[in-house]
């Protein structure tokens, strides 16, 4: 679901408790060992992590902040912008792209109206380029949220863009 950025910052009670269990699992002064779970818990509460966001979990990590922007650039699967209600994020590596990619993920553009890094306008689908995304055998793929979609076809799209529309 798309969000604007949040004009206060905090973590429900139950992802702050949840937040303090994680950080305790660290010896002092390495609590930056917490980031990557923290900045999911962030993104599970907001969709995306905002600069706010990133700032509350530097807060929280007693670290400094471009310590945090640094890891959440880093990995594709942390949204930096505000993203629809569904996310497909699709292999644009070679094997996938020589197992029919190119056509399957174009045809999915066209059929939502966008393009790589866009959302639909009824915010429902945002489409995201990643790399390999360690299926490549089964190709090509999907990954929307923990799941994964291989050996795709444009039926297949179809099928999967009906499923996630109801
Ligand atoms: Fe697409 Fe590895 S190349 S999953």
């Amino acid at each position: 679901m798309m969000t604007e950025a949040p004009n206060t910052v905090a973590f429900t009670p139950d992802r702050l408790a949840k937040s303090k269990e994680i950080i305790a699992r660290y010896p002092e002064g390495r609590q930056k060992s917490a980031l990557l779970p923290l900045l999911h818990l962030a993104q599970e509460q907001w969709g995306w992590v905002s600069p706010e966001v990133m700032d509350y979990v530097a807060e929280l990590l007693s670290i400094l902040p471009i310590e945090v922007y640094e890891v959440a650039t880093f990995y594709t699967m942390f949204h930096l912008d505000p993203v629809g209600k569904h996310v497909i994020e699709y292999c644009r590596t070679g094997p996938c792209c020589l197992m029919g990619g190119e056509d399957v993920y174009g045809y999915l553009r066209e059929k939502l109206g966008v393009e790589a890094g866009q959302t639909t306008a009824d915010g429902k689908f945002t489409v995201k380029e990643v790399e390999c995304l360690a299926a490549c055998g089964w190709g090509p793929v999907f990954q929307i949220r923990e799941k994964y979609y291989m050996n795709l076809t444009r039926e297949r799209v179809d099928e999967i863009i009906d499923e996630l529309s109801k």
